[in-house]
């Protein structure tokens, strides 16, 4: 699949089907083929793009099979987009064996012209034993195997019940199907376990080939919708919205209410200013459960739609953060969620503040990036100087008093920013530029972050405002440039030299241009870092150890990007695991010969898997 906006592992992404592109996140409506009771317009107006039925229900009913395979099952459930079919796997887990095997049921989903075919893996219960769900991993890859052509959309279930190392084991083995639903999970769901959910999507999603569709399987209530799609789930399919709709339940996103209890629909339903909720209790069975499953179904899309437009403007974590306080199960999830490493997934910078709310916050990937930096800027064997809250006086950029009091090639200094203390020169970058601390949280750990800080760097003293009219030439740009530098690009040396000229905006005073004689060599963004130049890409190049910070595409693509035209994924060749997405690379050859500078679209870890669409943006070609 192709993938265009991103927010940690969440994307906006575009898949193909022989009817048709899914754009995700999505979800895909559970169509019953001996009741399907909403038409095509419904189910288009409320925004599906996709539906999914069963084929193991339409094999086993005499009069579905034969209409199914006389006209196809875009004809019997009259939808005309993609549709995906599910095997009767989860039937078996359900009641017990069935009657077909692996090879027949999904030669008849070949022979009813479903656009993604499910294999009949093996469901993996929660309390299954490691040597079941071990096995069940096994002959779940053995069946995909079986089956697997690339002539087909083939669904190969990721099972492994909640054991992280079969889940792993089961993701490397099921990345050769096409489309990658994670399995077992609806028990957990129905049981609110969230945080072993979390563990499974992430060793499941960390370990598949990242260029195909992850899809949780049953997890259709929205309440789990922003957690999965930031760890980087694309699809879900739902049965919910007709099984609430038969108990007389309506959906909200953030859960359900009985129909008997509410007073009217809102003005997002469907139903509103149409039916109350009186008229509806009084209806016939049919119109009820046609009309509620309506409502629970846009409950369901505006959900997706809130999630999409989260994460074209880098909010989805935030979102995240603000839906883990609807249950307790969720904020245990959450807190899960941040135990394990997701940094490298993160762009170098986002687009939305970073909101500082208390001790989970430290757990942050940003803020586990700035702790890592500062704890490298202390290890420097330098004089560390704190600069307290109140002597700063709130603002950036830090005053001239301190700047003057102090040789600043010769010290560090973090300053205080309520609950963090931050390398000073890092000022103007993002998170930090960008931050909002709630201020709660230096009452409580500010010993203990001292106490951290001196545990590295035992040269640690308060900035003294006494030392001040040192009338000494600053060179705090020149520190500050190269700061970013490190951070960027995770290298100690200095990529600039005391001779390289700053020029600054006159209108802000922030460093915009780096040049060295007539040459530009790096841009500060208003993220606070850097854009290389070819020039300043060529002074990386030699500075650099091979492949830090490179890609490393075709000669042909080369040639190309060399003129200045952007990398595409299939011309990539390898590159450096550690590149962060959004950050700047150089695009270079086999052996080392520079081609281009630009941005990476993706992470170092994912670069490799992609086939479609641009791996770096380039800013800039050699010729
Ligand atoms: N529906 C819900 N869970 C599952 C699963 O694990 N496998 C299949 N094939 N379908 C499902």
């Amino acid at each position: 699949m192709q993938m265009f906006f991103r927010e940690g592992l969440a994307r906006i992404g575009k898949f193909s089907t022989p009817h048709g592109d899914i754009e995700t996140p999505t979800v895909m409506p559970v169509i019953n083929p001996n009741l399907n009771f909403l038409t095509k317009e419904e189910l288009k107006s409320i925004g599906v793009q996709a539906v999914i039925t069963n084929s193991y229900i339409i094999k086993r009913t005499a009069s579905l099979e034969q209409d199914a395979l006389k006209h196809g099952v875009h004809r019997l459930i009259n939808f005309d987009g993609p549709i995906m079919t599910d095997s009767g796997t989860f039937q078996s887990y359900v009641y017990g064996d069935i009657e077909y095997g692996n090879k027949e049921i999904v030669q008849f989903q070949k022979d009813i012209g479903s656009d993604i075919i499910t294999i009949l893996d093996i469901f993996t219960k929660p309390q299954d034993s490691y040597e079941q769900a071990k096995a069940a991993v096994y002959e779940t890859s053995r069946r995909l195997q079986e089956v697997n052509t690339p002539d087909s959309i083939i669904a190969g279930p990721i099972q492994g019940s909640i054991y992280p190392d079969l889940r792993r084991e089961s993701a490397r083995l099921m990345s050769e199907a096409s489309y990658l639903p994670i399995g077992g999970v609806v028990p957990l769901l129905e049981s609110y376990r969230y945080s072993d959910l979390v563990n499974i999507i992430i060793n499941s999603k960390l370990n598949s080939d990242f260029s195909k569709p992850v899809h949780l399987f049953g997890g259709g209530h929205p309440m789990f919708f922003a957690f999965s799609v930031l760890l980087g789930v694309d699809i879900f399919d739902s049965a919910s919205y007709i099984k609430y709709a038969k108990d007389n339940r309506v959906l909200y996103t953030e859960g359900t209410r009985n129909l008997k209890e509410i007073r009217d629909f809102p003005e997002w339903s469907p139903l509103f200013n149409k039916y109350s909720p009186v008229e509806l209790i009084k209806a016939d069975e049919k119109t009820r459960l046609k009309l509620l499953s309506l409502h629970n179904l846009k409950a369901i899309f505006n959900e997706i739609t809130e999630i999409k437009e989260r994460i074209y403007e880098n909010t989805l974590y935030q979102y995240v953060e603000e839906k883990s306080m609807a249950h307790p199960a969720l904020y245990r999830a959450y807190l899960e969620m941040l135990d394990h490493n997701l940094e490298p997934f993160w762009n170098i910078s986002l687009k939305s503040p970073l909101y500082f709310f208390n001790s989970s916050t430290y757990k942050n990937t940003f803020i586990k990036r700035l702790v890592k930096f500062t704890e490298d800027y202390i290890s420097n064997g330098k004089k560390t100087v704190l600069v307290s809250y109140r002597q700063w006086r709130h603002g950036f950029p830090v005053s001239d008093d301190i700047l003057r009091s102090y040789e600043t090639t010769d010290y560090n200094f973090l300053i205080e920013w309520n609950d963090i203390f931050i390398p000073m020169e890092l000022e103007n970058t993002y998170p930090v530029s960008q931050m909002v601390p709630s201020g709660v949280l230096d009452k409580i750990y500010r010993d203990d972050y001292i106490a951290w800080l001196k545990s590295i760097n035992n040269d640690i003293s308060f900035y003294d405002p006494s030392i001040t009219g040192s009338e000494k030439i600053r060179n705090y740009s020149h520190s500050k440039i190269n700061e970013v530098f490190h951070l960027q690009f995770k290298a100690r040396k200095n990529l600039f030299v005391n001779s390289d000229k700053i020029i600054k905006s006159k209108a802000t005073g922030h460093i915009r241009n780096i040049k060295r004689g007539e040459k530009i060599i790096a841009t500060m963004r208003n993220d606070g870092f850097l854009t290389l130049s070819i020039y300043g890409g060529k002074l990386l190049n030699d500075m650099l150890d091979f492949p830090a910070s490179r890609v490393i595409v075709t000669d042909d693509s080369g040639e190309f990007n060399s003129q200045g035209y952007n990398v595409f994924f299939k011309f990539v060749e390898d590159c450096d695991r550690e590149i962060i997405a959004g950050n700047d690379v150089m695009v270079t050859s086999a052996s080392g010969d520079l081609y281009a500078v630009g941005h990476a679209t993706v992470s170092g870890k994912e670069m490799g898997f992609y086939r479609n669409g641009i791996a770096v943006k380039v800013h800039e070609g050699i010729n």
